[in-house]
């Protein structure tokens, strides 16, 4: 039989499929940003702006988009970052997007707002998984969900740090979309103009547990833990962002999480510096794709400056509005170790579950080759400034040393933040 998912041709492809199956307020809160969307818009604009400079008769048929991150070969220099919507797009969705990665030898990330429990996503989807923590209201119960993913055996723990207070997401308040979600007029006329997802993913959870969605992996305290206390009013209360975090805090996580500790949300280069000082092994550039600050600085832009500062002694992934394997490219030209996307898998795994979620990272695996050979490299390794253009600043060369050799004439011009 052939895979229906093999007709969507790219990611936008996947996103128009997700956004027919979805509702408007599941969809939307995949798919927008906060405020105005500028930073949205922004990320995008910054890696269009881009441009990647090819050398040719390089001889590339034998072409390697594999990665080592954190002392670990991985196939492709991707990583499935954490999108805590993920279990209302499809159900059991995490499994799907961790069976996904599994399949394509990448990580993945489960993020604590999940709604399979995270020792079960870790069983039944295999290969190398991470687990994201937010720290909620009671800094100090979060500590008991960083020993609880230790002893479950994630790989590594991603401490987003970029999430002081709640994002002004406003088409979700104009959506009504609140978790746990109330039933209203608009949601239902939203659910049952939308009877794939209705049935296949709300109605599956009922079918199977008899409830809706919860939050397995967040730690409540014993008066919001028990069953009949979970109401929207107390998760949401208890839920409440943290704003006390400081450095001492990520010490604390430190000393607590033996293996790989990566901070999200850096995007300042004093800041990547100040995280390998408390431990870090690694950090994720990102401005949460435009879902926080929405007059946030842009990842792309940031990344050489944080490459510079802190790269020698952190492994850099960047996320951020990455929808193209070319994209990707741009990112690990500009200093990052790998890249992580959000929005492209939840499109996939909304679109078709685990097999959307195959078809987006397929999508990203023959872009990434096929850009790979378009601009003459064999490897990810040989990647540098000398392969991307900067908006603005077409390299002037000087004579080559030799007939054969590169130039490297990217090497000594500042990095400029874009001109739009
Ligand atoms: C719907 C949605 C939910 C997200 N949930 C989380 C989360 O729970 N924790 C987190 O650290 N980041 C979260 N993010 C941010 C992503 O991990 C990532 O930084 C971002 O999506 C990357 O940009 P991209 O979507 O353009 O690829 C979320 C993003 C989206 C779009």
């Amino acid at each position: 039989m052939s895979d229906p998912m093999r007709k969507a041709l790219n990611i936008a492809d996947l996103r128009r499929l997700a956004r027919r199956r979805l509702t408007k307020a599941v969809f939307e809160f995949c798919d927008r940003g906060s405020e105005d969307e500028i930073a949205m818009r922004d990320n995008r604009a910054a890696l269009d702006g881009i441009k990647l400079l090819p050398r040719v008769l390089t001889n590339v048929s034998a072409r390697d988009p594999g990665i080592t991150l954190f002392g670990k070969k991985h196939a492709l220099p991707l990583v499935i970052g954490p999108t805590g919507i993920a279990g209302w797009v499809w159900y059991r969705a995490e499994v799907a997007l961790a069976r996904a990665a599994a399949a394509a030898g990448i990580p993945f990330t489960l993020a604590s707002t999940s709604s399979t429990a995270m020792e079960k996503v870790l069983a039944e989807g295999g290969g190398t998984q991470w687990f994201q923590l937010y720290v909620w209201r009671d800094a100090e119960a979060a500590l008991t969900t960083v020993a609880r993913a230790r002893d479950a055996g994630f790989e590594a723990l991603v401490l987003t740090v970029d999430s002081p207070t709640y994002n002004n997401r406003e088409f979700d308040i104009r959506n009504g979309a609140n978790f746990p979600p109330r039933v209203t007029l608009q949601s239902a006329i939203d659910g049952l103009t939308h009877p794939r997802w209705l049935v296949g993913t709300i109605g599956r959870y009922l079918l199977a547990e008899g409830r809706l969605p919860r939050f397995p992996n967040i730690y409540f305290p014993p008066e919001a833990a028990a069953e009949k206390d979970y109401t929207a009013g107390k998760v949401a209360g208890f839920m409440s962002r943290n704003d006390t975090l400081d450095w001492d805090y990520l010490r604390r996580v430190r000393d607590l999480w033996p293996r790989t500790l990566i901070v999200k949300g850096i995007l300042h280069p004093d800041d990547a510096v100040k995280a390998a000082a408390c431990g870090a092994d690694g950090i994720i550039v990102s401005n949460h794709a435009g879902n926080v600050l929405d007059a946030a600085a842009i990842p792309i832009e940031m990344l050489p400056h944080i490459a510079a500062a802190a790269g020698n002694r952190l492994t850099i992934i960047v996320d951020s509005g990455f929808r193209r394997g070319s994209d990707v490219l741009k990112g690990l030209a500009l200093g990052a170790d790998a890249v992580a996307i959000g929005r492209a898998a939840l499109y996939g795994v909304g679109a078709a579950g685990e097999a959307g979620a195959r078809r987006a990272i397929a999508i990203f695996d023959a872009e990434i080759r096929r850009t790979m050979a378009n601009i003459g490299v064999r490897d990810i390794a040989s990647l540098s400034r000398d392969n991307v253009v900067l908006p603005g600043h077409v390299p002037s060369f000087g004579a080559p040393k030799d007939g054969l050799s590169a130039p490297g004439a990217n090497e000594t011009r500042p990095f400029t933040v874009i001109q739009r």
